[in-house]
C-alpha cells in the first residue's frame, strides 16, 4: 500500500510538472497570438468588440492575416444569421404596431440580404489563393459593403424608438451590433487588401 501511494504520488508529480512545462512552452505563442488580435483590431472603428469577438479563436488565427479576417467574416455571418432568425421570431408576435410589424419584415428581408452577402464573400475569400488577389479582394470588399448598407437600412426603420425594454429597442440593439461586426470586418478587409500592395 505504501509503495502503491508514493508511485502514485510519484506520477502525479510528473504529470503536473509536464504540464506546467508545456504550459510554459505554449504561453509565450498565446500572447503573441492574442496580442496580433489586439494590434489588428486597434485599426477597426469598434476595437474592444472586435477583440473580444475574435479572441476565442486565438489558437486558430495564430497570426495569419488571411485565417483573421475569414474568421472576422464567420463571426459576422453567424450574428447575423441568429439575428435574422430571431427578428424573424419577433416579426410575428401579437400586439405590435403596424408600424413596428411593417419595419422588422423589411428588416427580414434586409438582413437575409445581407446574410447572403456575407456567405458570398467568404466564398470569395476561400478562392483567394488561386484567384487574382486584387480582383477577389475587391469582390470581398464590395460584398461586405452591400452587407453593412442593408444591415443600416434595417437599423434606420427603428430609429425613432428609445425606450429600454422594448422590442424594437433590444431589436435595434442586435442589429448595431451585427452592423458594428460587419464594419469591423471590412476594416480588416480593406487592410489586408492593402497590405499586398
Ligand atoms: C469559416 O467558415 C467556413 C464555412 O463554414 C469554413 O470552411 C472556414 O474554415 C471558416 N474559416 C475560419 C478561418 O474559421
Amino acid at each position: 500500500m505504501e509503495a502503491f501511494s508514493s508511485k502514485m504520488l510519484l506520477i502525479i508529480f510528473a504529470f503536473s510538472f509536464i504540464t506546467h512545462f508545456i504550459q510554459a512552452i505554449e504561453r509565450p505563442y498565446q500572447q503573441a497570438n492574442t496580442l496580433f488580435i489586439k494590434n489588428s483590431c486597434s485599426s477597426t472603428t469598434y476595437p474592444r468588440l472586435c477583440y473580444t469577438s475574435l479572441v476565442k479563436h486565438a489558437d486558430s488565427i495564430q497570426t495569419n492575416h488571411v485565417l483573421l479576417t475569414c474568421t472576422a467574416l464567420n463571426v459576422t455571418l453567424a450574428s447575423a444569421k441568429s439575428t435574422s432568425a430571431m427578428i424573424s421570431t419577433l416579426s410575428k408576435s401579437q400586439g405590435l404596431k403596424p408600424r413596428e410589424a411593417a419595419a422588422m419584415k423589411d428588416c427580414v428581408e434586409e438582413l437575409s440580404d445581407s446574410v447572403d452577402e456575407l456567405r458570398r464573400s467568404i466564398g470569395e475569400m476561400s478562392r483567394l489563393r488561386t484567384s487574382n488577389f486584387e480582383l477577389t479582394m475587391s469582390d470581398v470588399q464590395t460584398w461586405v459593403s452591400a452587407a453593412l448598407t442593408d444591415e443600416s437600412t434595417c437599423t434606420d426603420g427603428f430609429q425613432e424608438v428609445n425606450a429600454p425594454g422594448n422590442v424594437q429597442t433590444t431589436v435595434r440593439g442586435k442589429i448595431v451590433q451585427v452592423a458594428q461586426l460587419t464594419s469591423n470586418a471590412l476594416a480588416l478587409i480593406n487592410k489586408l487588401a492593402t497590405s499586398h500592395e
